[in-house]
C-alpha cells in the first residue's frame, strides 16, 4: 500500500464563557489518538489536530493543540492542502457563547440565561471551502437512527466514509477503550464488532488507504 500524509483531529473542543469557565463534551480523545498510532504504525505519516485531552502524544505523529472550535477550524484549513486523508474524528462543540467578557462573570439571579451561536462545520467545509480532494473520513456520534443520521452526514457533508459510533451504549465509545462501530460508504455498510480502539482504529486506517487506492488516477 502507498504510504500517505494523514490529517487527524481528536478530542473535544473548549468553548470560553469566561476567563475562568467553557463549554466542553466527553470526549476522550481516545479514539483520535488511536487512529494516529494507527497510521504511523503501518508506516504513514500523521499530523494529529487535537483539544484538550490528558492522553500522552502518540510517538512519531506531527502535533498540533487547539483549544477552541474556530482555532480547530483554522488549523485544518491551513493543513488540509498537504494531506491525502482526513479523518476528523473530534467532537467539535456545535455552539459557542456569543461574547466571552475579559472579566468574571458575577452571580446574580436565581437564573441565567447563556447566549450561543453557531460554530463553523470543520468537515463541512473540507470539500467546498477548504476545496479539499483527499479521502474524507467523518465520525457521527449518534444516540438513535444510527445509520440513517451517518448516512445524511456522509452525504452532506461529502465524505467517503463515516464512522458511526451509538454513545448511547455505556460500554462503547465515549471515554470507553472499546468500540463498535458502522463504516457508511455511499454504496454500502460495514459492521465493525466490538474491539479495543487500537483494533478499530488499525481497521479504519486500512479501509482509508485502500480507498485511496480506488480513487488514485
Ligand atoms: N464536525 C466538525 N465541525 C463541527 C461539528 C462537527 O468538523 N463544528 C465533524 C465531527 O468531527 C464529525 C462530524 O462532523 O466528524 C459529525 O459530527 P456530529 O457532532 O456527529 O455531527 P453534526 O454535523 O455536528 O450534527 P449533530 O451534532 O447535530 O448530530
Ligand atoms: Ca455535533
Amino acid at each position: 500500500m502507498p504510504l500517505m500524509r494523514f490529517l487527524i483531529t481528536a478530542g473535544p473542543t473548549r468553548e470560553a464563557i469566561d476567563p475562568v469557565r467553557y463549554l466542553t463534551n466527553h470526549s476522550s480523545g481516545k479514539m483520535g489518538y488511536c487512529l494516529a498510532e494507527a497510521a504511523v504504525h503501518e508506516g504513514h505519516s500523521v499530523l494529529l489536530i487535537s483539544g484538550p485531552t490528558s492522553l500522552d502524544i502518540p510517538h512519531g505523529v506531527d502535533f498540533l493543540p487547539v483549544e477552541c472550535a474556530q482555532e480547530m477550524y483554522d488549523a485544518v484549513k491551513n493543513q488540509a492542502p498537504y494531506a491525502d486523508a482526513a479523518i476528523l474524528s473530534a467532537a467539535v462543540a456545535d455552539y459557542r457563547p456569543v461574547s466571552v467578557p475579559d472579566r468574571k462573570i458575577k452571580k446574580t439571579g436565581e437564573r441565567m440565561i447563556l447566549e450561543l451561536e453557531r460554530t463553523a462545520d470543520i468537515l463541512g467545509s473540507m470539500r467546498a471551502e477548504f476545496g479539499f480532494s483527499g479521502i474524507l473520513v467523518g465520525f457521527a456520534a449518534e444516540t438513535h437512527d444510527v445509520e440513517n443520521y451517518a448516512r445524511g452526514k456522509l452525504e452532506r457533508k461529502r465524505c467517503d466514509m463515516i464512522v458511526a459510533n451509538d454513545v448511547s451504549r455505556s460500554d462503547i465509545g465515549f471515554n470507553s477503550s472499546e468500540n463498535e462501530v458502522l463504516l457508511v460508504y455511499p454504496d454500502r455498510t460495514e459492521f465493525l464488532e466490538k474491539a479495543p480502539k487500537a483494533q478499530i482504529a488499525l481497521q479504519i486506517i486500512e479501509r482509508a488507504s485502500r480507498l485511496a487506492q480506488g480513487k488514485a488516477p
